[in-house]
This record gives structure tokens, sequence and C-alpha cells, in this order.
């Protein structure tokens, strides 16, 4: 006997599109047929799916979840940014377990457990900062925990964050002999610094307000620093992964040195599929300062014709602030003028990575649907050594995302659940919002309110392919 049968729909895998009925057993996926050949055979529940996208449950690989950052701590927790994903079809997470001042690998371990246990309502797993030279020497103990993926920043010296190229070039000489991977936030720091330094008057704030955002990081910074821990990854052989690109010239570096097998990975974030730095000009401007900052429409076009190929995830960088903690920039008070670079920086975006690629990918043909699973659910998967999730097939975990194509919503208050009270994308008419929701064989979300409780998400341990 089944416990769930999932019947009617269109299965969406990896690899292909069918009219199929999928069946669940001990919260995996047991067997997946032709419709209706499982009629014969008892199930304990069947939902019917007849017209809908049956999805592969969404991986969301780069999340930053109650993020102590810019002087104040991202909105969303475990237990409101899960209920995000699940509105957004998204089943598990990876969030960045960075070490406070001082702190060991095994203690940030420890501290991101501890806000995501008994909250978290999706699955979740850990990449690992490492912003000391002290750390170096934990990455097999960690790889040895399934926590094979570290995390280098080349920015954020004021946070205490930063590696520079000596620490870059041994963490990838020790994750290429420990199996694991190194993460890079790619941005040219002491560039970026200097150009901040020019603009820095009360003068150019007053005139210019949160435009200085954008003035302050042309694309090369970026695309410098991708170059740069390129170099380094094709010196040592140590595997590279480019977190959130968000330039034409970076997507070409990464190109041109996979096309001469330097093991470097890239993803891109939806807000710079669907975004350009014309958001700068608003009234509400400053909300959307994040790092990197969206670009031109000429990145945007670039990034879109990067997916699946030299860029094979697409995540959030979810660091949601609330439009009171974005106020943090104004100087002197409400009235103040803006100092942009006391605006917290990131944006909220579980809800939304799904509705987006959905609306703005699969329905304008510029992606299918397998390649809607691949870029958030297979790739992520097998790209960060998740072994029992990443599509609809026999023996992995029973994690299913079920759209309804004819539903659609206006992005606002309404349609989302992250605990930000406003969202870039408001305004916007997105389909692919959850219609149902299975992780692990159980319904977690259906006909969109969610039934799962806190704590219902499990840690998942990695390995790397070898
Ligand atoms: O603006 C962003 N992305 N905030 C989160 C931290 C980071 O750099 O990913
Ligand atoms: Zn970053
Ligand atoms: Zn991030």
């Amino acid at each position: 006997m089944f416990d769930l049968l999932i019947s009617g729909g269109t299965l969406h895998t990896s690899a292909a599109s069918f009219p199929g009925d999928l069946a669940i057993k001990d919260g995996t996926i047991a067997a997946i047929g032709e419709p209706g050949s499982f009629a014969s055979l008892p199930a304990a529940r069947t939902i019917n799916a007849a017209g809908m996208d049956v999805f592969p449950g969404f991986i969301d690989v780069h999340v930053h979840l109650e993020l102590p950052f810019c002087g104040t701590v991202s909105c969303d927790d475990f237990e409101h940014g899960s209920r995000a994903a699940l509105n957004g079809g998204i089943t598990s997470l990876i969030d960045f377990a960075i070490p406070a001042n001082g702190q060991s690998l095994a203690d940030a371990h420890a501290a991101w457990t501890a806000k995501a246990q008994g909250r978290s309502l999706v699955d979740f797993a850990w990449h690992l900062a490492i912003t000391s030279d002290r750390h170096l020497d934990e990455i097999p103990e960690m790889v040895a925990r399934g926590l094979p993926t570290f995390k280098e920043f080349m920015i954020y010296e004021t946070e205490g964050w930063n590696s520079d190229d000596a620490r870059l070039f041994t963490t990838l000489e020790r994750v290429r002999d420990h199996n694991g991977m190194l993460l890079v936030h790619a941005e040219s720091s002491k560039v970026l610094d200097e150009i901040i330094r020019r603009y820095h008057t009360p003068e150019l704030m007053k005139q210019h307000g949160a435009r200085l955002h954008r003035e302050t990081r042309p694309n090369f910074i970026e695309a410098e620093a991708i170059i740069r821990a390129i170099n380094w990854c094709e010196a040592t052989g140590g595997r590279l992964y480019i977190v959130h690109m968000s330039t034409a010239e970076g997507a070409e570096a990464v190109l041109a040195a996979q096309a001469r097998g330097v093991p470097v990975l890239a993803e891109t974030c939806a807000q710079y599929l669907v975004l350009d730095d014309s958001v700068f000009d608003r009234e509400d401007g400053h909300l959307f300062a994040c790092c990197p900052q969206v670009k031109k429409p000429a990145d945007r076009e670039r990034l879109w014709a990067g997916l699946g190929d030299e860029i094979c995830i697409v995540s959030t960088d979810t660091c949601s602030f609330t439009r009171q903690q974005k106020d943090m920039w104004r100087v002197g008070g409400p009235d103040g003028y803006g100092d942009w670079t006391k605006i917290p920086m990131g944006l909220p975006g579980l809800d939304t990575l799904v509705p987006i690629l959905y609306t703005h990918g699969v329905q304008t043909g510029r992606i299918t649907h397998n390649q809607l699973a691949q870029l958030c659910a297979f790739n992520p998967a097998n790209v960060m050594g998740m072994t029992r999730k990443g599509d609809l097939a026999p023996g992995l975990d029973a994690d299913v995302t079920i759209i309804n194509p004819a539903e659609s919503r206006v992005v606002g208050p309404q349609a989302l659940r992250s605990r930000a009270d406003w969202s870039p994308y408001t305004g916007m008419t997105l389909s692919g919002f959850a219609h149902t929701v299975i992780l692990r064989g159980q319904p977690v979300l259906e006909a969109g309110t969610i039934t799962a409780r806190p704590g219902s998400g499990r840690f998942i341990p990695r390995t790397l392919p070898g």
C-alpha cells in the first residue's frame, strides 16, 4: 500500500516532462508510472493534480536567515523564512553559518543549528564561512560532519568577514584535498572602498541619495574579483563556486574558464534576472540596496543567456530587512539625508524565486519546465551534495512541489509569507506560487495553506561527488 499517490498531473523531472502518476511510501518516491498505472493499488491518500505541473521540491542554496549584518539582524528567522520558502515551493535551503568574532566553525555550526532546530518547516543545511586562518584546520572535521561547502567573502572588512588572496588560495588547496568546495562572494574590496571614499561627502549624498549605491559598484568591481578567484582556482585545482553573479563580464570569465577545464561553477539570483539599476532612481530606491547590486539591462540579458550553460543554479541570496530597518540610512533621524553606506544590504526572495522563473522564464519560453527543475532542484542537489534530493525519481526523498499554471497573484503582502513588509517585486503579477508541497512524503502546504508545524524540517548531511 502506498502512503500517497499524486495522480493526473504533468511530471517535470530534470530530464523530461510527461503525464504521469507518482507513488510515495515511507517518505520516499516509490514509483513513477503512466496515468492510472497505480489505480488498482491501494493508497492511503490520493492528491488529484489534474491540470497541474508537478516538480521536484525546489532547493535554495543561498539564504541568510536571522543574520547579524550591517548593524542589525535580517528579519526572516527560520520559521518565517521557511514559511516563505514553502509559499514559493522550496523544500530545502542552505544558509551560511558565519562565525561571530572568535568563534570556531564548530561553534558557528552549533549556533546555526540552534537557530533552525524546532523552527524550520523545510529541510536545511549549512555552508560554513571561513573568516579566520584558524578555520582552515577545521575543514576536514566539517566535511566529515556532512558540511563540505565553505564560503569566503572578498569584501566586508567592517564585518570582520573578508578573506585576502592568501586565504582564498590556501582554502582552495584544502578543499581540493578534502573533497570540499569553496563558495566566493567576489567583489574587489580595495577599489570598492576607494570609490566609496570619493563619493562619501554630505554634498554628494544629499544630491544623489541611494543612486550612489549604483555609482560606487561598477561592473569591474565584480568582474576583477571573479577573475582573480578563478586564477587561484586554476592554480590550485580546488573547486570554486561563484555566488550571486550579477555581471555579463563575470559570466564571460566563468564561461572562458570552464572552457579551459577550470573547476569553477556559478550561480545567479532572481533579482539579477528581472531587475536593473534604474530601481535606484525610485523614491524608495534605497530599499533595493543589495550586494552585489542589480546591474544594467544588458547584464540581465547576458545572465538569462547563461542559464544552464556557465550558470548552473539560480538562488535567492535572501537577506530580508523591513522598511524600518532599511531606514537606518537616514543621517540625523527620519528627516535627515541618506548615507547609502548605512543601508542594510539584502533583499527578501524565498517567496518569489520560483514564481519569477516560472513567469519570466517558463511562461515566456526562455527556459523549459525541465530547465527550471535543473536550475532550482537537480543542480542545487548535485552541486551541493544532497544525494537524496533534487529530482522526481524512485528512491529519492519524496519532496514534491505542485504548481497550478492557471493561478497567478499580484505581489503584495497577501501573496507573501516573508516578514519583510515590502518586496522588490511588488505589483508584479506572478504565476508559479506553490499550490501543494510535499516534504519527505508529508503534505506541508495544501491549496496554498501551510499545514506543517515549525520544527518539521531536518538537517541534510551532504557529500560532494568525488
Ligand atoms: O546584499 C546581500 N547580498 N546581503 C547578504 C550578504 C551577502 O553578501 O550575500
Ligand atoms: Zn555575498
Ligand atoms: Zn549571500
